[in-house]
Parts: structure tokens; sequence; C-alpha cells
């Protein structure tokens, strides 16, 4: 079944990721859809110093949002800050230093940010990774799973009560159409008992990501949530996380900001607000979650059982003095 899944999603990542097909895709997208002004709504962004974060946050700021860009790396993060402000002459924009894999560092950022922002309206999970080799966190917790999953589902959830006292908003999570060959697998969350593929943990984070969408959608009804795939764009990731694929996939990639376009789409236009929450979207369109036969739809036990599981492993790294509702 697996070899089945690769090859329909390599056929179709050939199909539907690549440029040539954003460059025809784009020629349907309505223009005005991005013809905006955000100015007075603030956007947090992690991951935003390179690659798809910093083309979104860059699009962001020339429509005059407030723009958090939370990064690990101070220079990267400063310069990414200056250049964006060079190019889009807006100031409101505010570097936050996060490494998203430390899950207690999370919850304590989170945490600040509430006390600091009166409002939140837009979070983009963009940041992600691709470790090859299984590396465990000072929390003990895988790598992958820990800044793709754990990281993503505190920050949200520790965000969701500011969120939902702000006007119309939005959670967006960037994750890969690569999520298409993993069913949910909520028996070894970090890859303690099976054969360690980075790929394959990558994968199978990308598919909890729209999971954990579709859940905080039904719970979450004030809150416009959507996951999206940019399909394959030229990024650093790309190119240091799979190399043989990016040396054979070069001329067909899509630019970083081509790759960026549905999640700005998604974070400041009426049309992505006028689409049900909790879906899955490709080219400012909402696409399956599941190939074909593919046999990766999950049982609502399977999803509970992943639920527990994440509020279990959120709870046993918050740290001490958070209020219960926090
Ligand atoms: N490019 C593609 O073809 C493609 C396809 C499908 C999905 N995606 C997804 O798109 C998102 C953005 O990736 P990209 O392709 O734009 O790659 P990128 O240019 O390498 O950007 C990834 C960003 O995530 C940050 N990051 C990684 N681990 C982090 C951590 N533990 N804490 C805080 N920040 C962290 C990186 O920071 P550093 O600069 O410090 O490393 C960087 O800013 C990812 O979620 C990726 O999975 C990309």
């Amino acid at each position: 079944m697996s070899l089945y899944r690769n090859i329909v999603w390599f056929i179709k990542g050939m199909q539907e990721y690549t440029r040539g097909r954003y460059e025809t895709a784009s020629k349907s997208f309505v223009t005005k859809d991005l013809d905006v002004s955000v100015v007075g709504r603030s956007f947090m962004i992690t991951g935003a110093n390179s690659g798809i974060g910093k083309e979104a946050a860059m699009a962001i700021a020339k429509k005059g949002g407030t723009v958090h860009l939370v990064c690990r790396n101070k220079e990267r993060a400063e310069a990414a800050r200056e250049e964006i402000i060079r190019e889009s002459g807006n100031t409101m924009i505010y570097v936050h230093l996060l490494d998203l894999s430390e899950t207690r560092k999370v919850w304590e950022f989170a945490e600040a940010f509430k006390r600091e922002h009166p409002t939140l309206n837009v979070l983009i999970n963009n940041a992600g990774c691709m470790v090859n080799q299984r590396e465990l966190t000072s929390d003990g917790l895988e790598k992958n799973f820990a800044t793709n999953t754990l990281g993503v589902y505190v920050l949200t959830k520790c965000l969701i009560p500011l969120l939902e006292k702000s006007r119309d908003p939005r959670v967006i999570t960037v994750s890969s159409g690569g999520m298409l060959v993993q069913q949910l697998n909520s028996a070894d969350l970090q890859t303690e008992r099976t054969a360690f593929d980075g790929t394959m943990v990558y994968a199978q984070n990308k598919r909890q990501q729209v999971v954990m969408t579709e859940v905080w959608a039904k719970a979450h009804p004030k809150i416009h949530f959507s996951v999206m795939h940019p399909g394959w764009a030229d990024t650093a990731a790309v190119a240091t996380a799979m190399p043989q694929f990016y040396q054979m996939m070069r001329d067909r990639l899509r630019t970083a900001e081509q790759g960026a376009d549905t999640v700005v789409w998604l974070a400041v236009s009426s049309a992505a607000k006028a689409t049900a929450s909790g879906l899955f979207f490709q080219d400012r369109r909402v696409v399956p979650t599941h190939l074909p036969l593919a046999w990766t739809s999950s049982s609502q036990e399977e999803i509970q059982v992943f639920r527990g599981q994440l509020e279990t492993l959120a709870m046993a790294t918050r740290p001490t003095g958070y209020p219960a509702n926090a």
C-alpha cells in the first residue's frame, strides 16, 4: 500500500505541485482577492525568516499589517525584519525568538505574548522541519514531532483565547501534500517502535496537522482554521533536507513567493473567510485530504486517541503557575 501511495502521490506532484502548475492555476486567481488593506490587523508567522514564511510576512507587511516574526535564530530573524521593513516601508514588524521544538518554551512564549498583546487576528503556523536522524529535544521528544506537531498544537492551543477575542480570527497551518501518503498513526507518535525514515516522519506530522485543523475547526467555531500545501517550492528546507529531490526537481520548483500565495490568500482575503473552517487548500482551492483508494482515513476513535496523547504531552511540558483555562 505504501508503494502505491508513493507512486500515486509523485505522479500527482509532477502534475500539480510544480511551478508550471502554479502558473496555470494562477490564471484563474481573482486578483482583487488580495487587493486588501490589513492595516490594524496583527499576524504571527512562525519560521518567518526564510522561504515561504518570509514571503508571506513580506506580502502582509506590504498590505499594512502588524507582523510578528517568530524565529529561532536572532541574526536570521533580524536580517529578515530589516529586509521586510526596507522593502515594504512598514515598520510594525517585530521579532520574537522561539525554538518551536522546545515545547516548554512554546508555552512560556505564548503565555507572555497573551499578557503583552491585546489582540492577534491571524496565526500562521509555517515553521517546519525534516530532521533525517532521530534526535531528541531537551524535553525528551522526537524533534520532528516536537516541531511540526506538538509545537504547533501548544502554540495554537495557548493563543486560541486571544484569537477568539480578536476580530475575524484565522489560523493557517502550512502542511504538505506529502501528508497524502500517510494515515494518522497515533500508536507511535515519536517513532520509538518503527524504523526511522525522516521523510515519512515528516509526512506523518503533516497528516497530523491536517487532523488537528479539522479538530480545532469543530471545537472553535469563532476562528477560521485552514491548512494548506504550498506546492514544491525552492527553499532552504527542500535543498538541505531532500538534496536528491532538490537536484532532480530544481528547474520545476515554484518560487518561495509562489509557495506563499495561498498562505497570504487564506490570511487576508474575504474569499477564504467565506469557505468552511477546517479545510485543506492548494492554489487557493479546497482539495481532498486523501488520495483515491489509499485507505488513509481515520476513525473517530483513532482521532480521539491522538487528541488525548497530544493533550497529555502538552500538559507534561507545561510550566507550573499558569491558570487552568490559559
Ligand atoms: N518548500 C516546499 O516545497 C514545501 C512543501 C511542502 C510544505 N512545505 C512547508 O512549508 C513550511 C516552510 O518551509 P520552507 O519550505 O519555506 O523552508 P525554509 O525556507 O527552510 O523555512 C522553514 C522555516 O522554519 C523555521 N524553523 C524550522 N525549525 C524551527 C524551529 N524548531 N523553531 C523555529 N523555527 C523553525 C526555519 O528557521 P531557520 O531558518 O532557523 O532554519 C525557517 O524559518 C514548512 O512547514 C514546510 O514543511 C514546504
